[in-house]
């Protein structure tokens, strides 16, 4: 039984990326559940408001979260050719105090897809993430990619993934990542 936190980065109702994760929950192969958190809610990093009153409890309880699972799936926009701000910075807070990313990410099985309506589908955000997982620690799986370009065209009105090849092609990215993770249950 693996355990996944699934996280989007954006905070638009009508997100691309947040309907791409609700689709991958309902579509986790049998014996895996991930479950949907989000960054809402997490202020801006300001070292000043970290030495005086330390990390926020939203901070906290979502890295205690995360310390406890077994693999976590970034869902993530692409920006300007990068990671969005906001998403950057809720894992940046995560990453404070330093000695604690060994707990939080420390050995982390970490999936990344992400949706874009351009055609490249978040390539270069999710490559940029990679360099911000080394410095965790984590350890990111690459045994597939799930760049979903186009993707406003994939969606219903309601915000169900309703294109068929890219539904199966994300069954299958998240069978391959489970096993991933559960093998990972055993490196951490
Ligand atoms: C974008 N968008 C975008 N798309 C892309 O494929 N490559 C990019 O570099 C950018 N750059 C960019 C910058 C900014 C500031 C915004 C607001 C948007 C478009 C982006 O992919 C699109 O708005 C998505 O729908 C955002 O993700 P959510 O909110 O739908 O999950």
């Amino acid at each position: 039984m693996a355990n996944i936190i699934g996280i989007s980065g954006s905070l638009r109702t009508r997100s691309l990326n947040a309907a791409l994760l609700r689709a991958a929950a309902g579509l986790a192969p049998a014996g895996t559940t991930i479950a949907i958190e989000s960054i809402r809610g997490i202020p801006l990093y300001d070292g000043d408001v970290e030495a005086s009153t330390g990390i926020p409890a939203v901070v906290a309880s979502l890295k205690d979260r995360i310390g406890a699972i077994d693999g976590l799936l970034l869902v993530t926009p692409e920006y300007n050719n990068s990671i969005p701000g906001v998403f950057k910075n809720a894992i940046d807070w995560m990453s404070r105090p330093a000695d604690d990313i060994p707990r939080v990410f420390g050995g982390l099985p970490v999936g990344i897809i992400g949706a874009s309506p351009g055609r490249f589908g978040t390539l270069l955000s999710q490559t940029a993430w990679l360099p911000v997982l080394r410095a965790l620690g984590a350890q990111p799986w690459f045994g597939q990619s799930y760049y979903l370009g186009g993707a406003h065209r994939l969606f219903d009105a309601s915000g169900a993934l309703t294109d068929e090849d890219s539904r199966k092609r994300l069954q299958g990215h998240l069978a391959g990542f489970a096993e991933y993770v559960e093998a990972g249950k055993r490196r951490r």
